[in-house]
């Protein structure tokens, strides 16, 4: 079997050594003559496959003693309103930067739950950009400023991250965690939903500063941080086999030699990309400002309707899967996450040029 050259948005491709030893395990989990999904998640050997999830996360991460990681339900959308209802109180206000299609949708929960101020936004300019943080209206009484790390539909990602001092910094990570070295004490909460670079869809991991949990009996406890930290994110049924995914996923990152040396990778499949865009003459355009522009995915168009179209049909016939753009802006997209291979990327970025050389010599042709 040929694997498929797979540029999916999320769920999107696995790393073929985490497949293959899931593959090898699938009978027969810790010599328990069962597979995971039979397992009892109170039993010995799924605990020990969980706590191994949340061990390799917070040594990849170098996530500092006074957090805490949670492996919830509900996807990165959960989150949009489990944010506000635990940390925003009563006459407090949470800020948003809007910075694309998720940043509306996480404020747009968070206005059921309080108060809430759009604190800087590149809306008007198609979220083409990332606001400087030096243009964010920085309220020091706020609840916690939120942002989206990397916009997954627009192809932006923040590159210098706000100091807010006091105030915690809360991140959408969804798209771009574990693809590069993040200074975790900066921030009071990270989430993401784990279909991109931390395994198959079903499971959100959470990294929360301890001091944020609070008791509250009014939030139902599926929704309460409190419950599942006291519980270590076992208060439920977990997705027991979206977890042991996870687990591979992380030990394959670790094998990888961490975060610095996936992101090094990262940065090399982007410029592959990036580089025929922009020696295009035009050709193709990026939808995102240079000094913005995304390490995971890259979004861009062609010269018009027809050539992206003809681009798409062929792009897909050559055996490489999900280079639409989202359906809300429509152009293409290219989505690089940790385990897409670099030898991928430039297969596509070879692609690239050659349709670009076809499609123009078809053009002078018949001009
Ligand atoms: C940045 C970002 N946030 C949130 C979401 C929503 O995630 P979920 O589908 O896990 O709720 C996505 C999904 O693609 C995303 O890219």
């Amino acid at each position: 079997m040929k694997r498929a050259r797979n540029f999916n948005a999320g769920p999107a491709a696995l790393p073929l050594e985490v497949l293959q030893r899931a593959q090898n395990e699938w009978l027969n989990i810790e010599d328990s003559g069962m597979s995971v999904m039979e397992l009892s998640h109170r039993s010995a050997e799924f605990e020990k496959i969980h706590n191994h999830a949340i061990q390799t996360l917070k040594e990849l991460m170098e996530i500092p003693e006074n957090y805490e990681v949670l492996l919830l339900q509900g996807g990165a959308s959960l989150q949009f309103s489990m944010i506000p209802m635990n940390i925003l109180k009563d006459g407090k206000r949470a800020d948003y930067v809007l910075t694309g299609s998720w940043s509306e949708k996480a404020l747009k929960e968070a206005k059921k739950v309080g108060e809430t101020a759009v604190v800087a936004s590149s809306k008007d300019d198609t979220y083409t950009y990332i606001p400087k943080v030096t243009d964010i209206e920085m309220n020091e009484d706020a609840a916690y400023l939120h942002i989206t790390s990397n916009n997954t539909i627009y192809g932006t990602q923040w590159n210098e991250f706000p100091a807010t001092g006091n105030v915690p910094l809360v991140a959408d990570m969804s798209s771009d965690i574990l693809s590069r070295k993040i200074d975790v004490s900066k921030f009071g909460i990270i989430y993401a939903g784990a279909q991109k670079n931390l395994g198959p869809s079903g499971i959100t991991v959470v990294i929360i500063r301890k001091d944020l949990i609070t008791d509250n009996d009014k939030i139902p406890s599926m929704l309460n941080y409190s419950i599942h930290s006291k519980n270590n994110s076992l208060y439920n049924t977990p997705p027991t086999l979206a977890i042991y995914l996870l687990s591979l996923v992380l030990d394959w990152a670790k094998e990888q030699g961490g975060v610095e040396k996936i992101a090094e990778i990262n940065a090399e499949k982007a410029k592959a990309i990036y580089d025929i865009i922009d020696n295009s003459n035009g050709f193709y355009k990026g939808h995102a400002l240079y000094e913005s522009r995304s390490h995971m995915n890259v979004t861009f168009t062609l010269p018009t309707e027809e050539a992206e179209k003809q681009f798409l049909k062929e792009v897909k016939e050559a055996g490489f899967v999900g280079l639409n753009g989202h359906r809300s802006i429509g152009g293409c997209r290219a989505s690089i996450y940790n385990a897409v291979p670099l030898s991928h990327c430039q297969e596509l970025a070879a692609f690239m040029k050659k349709f670009q050389d076809a499609y123009m010599a078809k053009e002078t042709q018949t001009h």
